[in-house]
């Protein structure tokens, strides 16, 4: 597996995110290198062999390449790590500031995870834990929006708010600004146009997540690059179903819209048999693929589901109607739930992406920590995802666990 630059999102706002680019640029440059290089010893020694001998001969480079691939990528999964289990130095002056969270919904998986994460890595900054307050919104902007009120009301020094529903992200924003309570969102996109307003009006808002596009391109690649490009059956057409997240969110759309485009990137012809939300929940995507299954049989070829969660339950409705992942059907899902990373790497589940909330949360700390102390924050950061596959699970799986 490569570890995949990613350039769509250039924001010029974010200095951050320009320096990540030319790190990328290093990337792909080291890796068209290596490419070039084994491309060039193929070319030597193929024109004076024998067919056997050329087959031979070919096969080394890209051996070679391979293992240089994999060193490369053990790299920069070990810079993961590192920065995973870096220390902040704590800072004894914020024990008596209070930091207010509000997460859309503690059910959700992955945002449990970011919660528990982003708690700590306060505590590690110098925040201390009775000052920090964590409301469950419920999946219900009104009980969110009462509980912004109630930080707002408590004079809290920060906000960190994962959105019910981004549809939201204005109102919000306008009330804890006129509170002059500087704010970071997380998880939840709030858009380009609200992004604009806070940059334009010099707010101390800021946005911190991944950027949606890239998981949804690396699940259709992860499908494209597989032998037969995930036409299990072989007929020519990859037919999917796609289990959608709440659909009012960014990612479910980008990752809805981005996994085909990449599928259909690779030279493959593709058929949607069936798109149904699941609100990335297990239940609901074990629900979905269960009564697709029902209704189109061996038809599907791959299930798409925006998130790990959808993704398991997908796994126990294809496990009941007695079809076999990676054998006469296809499954991807995203966030790199330790229970999915174990499917991936015992050829359960066919890959995932990894939803960097180490990442997320301490930038979101750290950006926190920055508009308490009054210094300058840019209005979005974006941390990268990084897909999963067998090749690469063990090395995730210890980073996670
Ligand atoms: C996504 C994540 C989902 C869900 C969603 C909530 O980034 O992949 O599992 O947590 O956020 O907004």
């Amino acid at each position: 597996m490569v570890f995949q630059g990613w350039n769509c999102y250039n924001n010029p706002r974010n200095e951050n995110q320009n320096k990540k680019q030319e790190g990328y640029k290093m990337k792909r440059k080291l890796i068209s290198a290596l490419l070039a290089t084994a491309m060039v010893a193929s070319m030597v020694v193929v024109p004076v062999m024998a067919d056997e001998e050329t087959e031979a001969a070919t096969r080394l480079p890209q051996k070679l390449l391979q293992k240089l691939l994999q060193k490369l990528l053990q790299k920069l999964l070990q810079k993961l790590q590192q920065k995973k289990n870096a220390e902040p130095v704590a800072n004894p002056d914020l024990a008596d500031k209070k930091v207010g969270v509000c997460i859309y919904q503690f059910s959700d998986n992955f945002m449990t995870l970011f919660r528990t994460e982003l708690e700590d890595y306060l505590v590690k900054l110098g925040f201390s834990k009775e000052n920090i307050t964590i409301q469950d919104g419920q999946n219900d902007q009104a009980t969110q929006s009462n509980q912004i009120d109630a930080f707002i009301a408590d004079g809290v020094d920060v906000l960190i708010i994962n959105p019910v529903n981004t549809s939201s992200a204005e109102t919000i924003t306008d009330k804890v600004v006129d509170a002059g309570i500087p704010l970071v969102y997380i998880n939840r996109e709030p858009g380009e146009d609200e992004e604009a307003r806070w940059d334009e009006n010099g707010w101390d808002v800021t946005y911190v997540g991944c950027d949606a596009r890239q998981s949804g391109t690396f699940q259709g690649e992860e499908i494209a690059e597989l032998e037969n490009k995930g036409d299990a059956d072989g007929d020519g057409v990859v037919r999917y179903i796609m289990v959608q997240g709440d659909p009012e969110n960014v990612d479910a759309q980008y990752r809805t819209e981005k996994s085909v485009e990449a599928l259909k990137a690779a030279g493959v012809e593709v058929e949607e048999l069936t798109k149904q939300r699941g609100d990335w929940d297990q239940t609901k995507g074990q629900e979905i693929t269960a009564n697709a299954l029902s209704q189109y049989g061996d038809k599907i070829d791959v299930v798409f589901c925006n998130n790990d969660a959808m993704a398991l339950g997908a796994l126990q409705a294809i496990e009941a109607a007695g079809r076999t992942v990676n054998k006469d059907i296809y499954l991807v899902g995203v966030d790199a739930l330790v229970e999915v990373v174990e499917n991936v790497m015992n050829d359960k589940m066919t890959g995932t992406v990894f939803n960097d909330y180490f990442g997320q949360a301490h930038t979101a700390a750290d950006k926190a920590l920055d508009f308490v102390n009054g210094k300058d924050v840019d209005n979005v950061y974006m941390v990268d995802y990084v897909k999963v596959t067998t090749e690469n699970a063990g090395d995730i799986l210890e980073m996670i666990k």
